[in-house]
């Protein structure tokens, strides 16, 4: 990402802001993992998004029409004796020079800088309640200014949920962004399609979650946007399994859920496939569905649609799906019926997608206005149907007992219609056996 698309972001914010505002937006803080061990660094999305700044320990404020300084970096100081161990850090040089800030401080200095910034704003953006230890710094700072009122100082009179506008930006992706997330797809359908080539019956679901980790980490993408899910047989039907310690068995079929991160944007692809590269005809039933179930669904991807259009598409193609197959009883007519009382939801129980960015599971009003909110040219979805058929679901043929299936796609919101990020790796049922007959 460019430092440009950094810059234009921050001016679309301030472009929203009230006059005489301050918008204040710290970096998360790292996390132990335990004792003196830290996770991996991954800044908040909301202040990577605003400053491309990598760093812990930061904190961005925006004074729109300030004339000194709209853009002000509060970060680490260069520390030489700190630096022979961790590397070096950006400074207050590097905050100017290299990541676009008008001006910048030492962290240290916050207490003593900030509250002057507050005094001459009338209202504060400010998420609270997502940093703790802020919010209550942010709370000592306005409150001391309030008790100097008789000396003529004022301070702010309103915070507004800074969050709000954020996400409202990040929803709609530019063509910068859209680029690294289609990098991001391609990079994990490969993923997926290197764990179909290799897999094979008495391997252990963790073999292919490193195969998924392997090819991901190669192209550069060493984190997963979330934690691989490998299930084989009835652990398909657990959504959220993440140990994946058991043996893949032949005859069973095994679901990866699994997407990398990349330039912290995130892919979400669901593929299953079978252990021993076919398709049983009792799988082929089922997967058919899903399979139908999610091509309805994206042709419910346009501008102008709602965001449920699609998840009614997935819902009414399933239930039909489990009525022709008899797991719900009930003949061709009562197919609203089930629809409205939701008994499909016994086979399948989740929604069929989310809003997809920095954050697997992004930040996007889904509603505006208690109204389902209509599809627009840039935002980003999954679309992810499944049917679940639990080990021991009464009433249900055995064949089809302890099987789950999902089929989840990145999808792009074009003026067109969509564009399919994730189409690299196959979902036809021949294909995925043409691909696993590679082997
Ligand atoms: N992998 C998380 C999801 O599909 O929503
Ligand atoms: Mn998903
Ligand atoms: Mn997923």
């Amino acid at each position: 990402m460019t430092r440009s698309e950094f810059k234009r972001r921050r001016k679309a914010l301030m472009e929203m802001m009230e006059p005489d505002s301050i918008a204040i937006l710290p970096a998360s803080p790292i996390s132990v993992r335990n004792r003196d061990v830290h996770y991996p660094y991954r800044p908040d999305s909301d202040f990577y998004y605003l400053t491309g700044f990598p760093e812990p320990e930061a904190v961005a404020v925006l004074i729109p029409g300030r004339a000194q300084a709209e853009y002000i970096l509060f970060c680490r100081e260069h520390d030489e004796k700190k630096a022979r161990w961790d590397g070096p850090v950006a400074g207050q040089e590097g905050a100017v020079a290299r990541y676009g800030a008008d001006d910048s401080f030492p962290i240290t200095d916050l207490d003593e800088i900030l509250p002057r910034m507050l005094e001459q704003a009338r209202r504060v953006y400010y998420a609270m309640g997502a940093h703790p230890d802020l919010d209550q710094r942010v709370l000592d700072w306005v409150n001391g200014i309030r008790r100097r009122a008789r000396e003529g100082v004022t301070g702010p009179v309103e915070f507004i949920a800074l969050d709000h506008y954020l996400h409202e930006l990040r929803l709609f992706k530019s063509r910068p962004e859209i680029k690294v997330m289609a990098r991001a797809a391609a990079i994990s359908a490969e993923a997926h399609k290197r764990a179909m080539r290799v897999c094979r019956p008495g391997m252990m679901e963790y073999e292919l979650e490193a195969e998924i980790l392997h090819e991901c980490a190669c192209h550069g993408a060493r984190a997963q946007a979330y934690a691989p899910i490998v299930g084989g047989g009835a652990n398909a039907c657990v959504l959220h399994h993440v140990d994946n310690a058991s043996p893949l068995r032949d005859g069973d079929l095994v679901l990866i859920d699994a997407g990398c991160e990349l330039d912290y944007y995130a892919s979400d692809i669901t593929r299953t496939f079978p252990v021993n590269g076919r398709f049983s005809p009792a799988q082929r039933d089922l997967y058919a569905w899903v399979l139908a179930a999610q091509k309805a669904a994206l042709e419910k991807v346009r501008p102008g649609n709602h965001w449920d259009d699609p998840h009614q598409a997935a819902v009414r193609t399933l239930a039909k799906g489990m009525l022709e197959l008899g797991l719900v009883k009930g003949g061709k007519a009562t197919l609203a019926k089930i629809v409205r009382d939701a008994r499909y939801k016994r086979f399948y129980m989740h929604r069929t997608g989310h809003w997809l960015g920095m954050d697997v599971h992004d930040v996007g009003d889904y509603k505006v206005d208690g109204e389902w909110r209509l599809l627009e040219p840039g935002m980003c979805l999954t679309v992810e149907p499944g049917l679940y058929i639990a080990p021991d679901a009464g009433g249900v043929a055995k064949r089809w007992r302890g099987t789950g299936i999902r089929i989840e796609d990145d999808v792009l919101v074009t003026p067109e219609g969509h564009e399919v990020l994730s189409s690299d790796a196959p979902k036809d049922m021949d294909e995925i056996e043409h691909l696993m007959g590679e082997r």
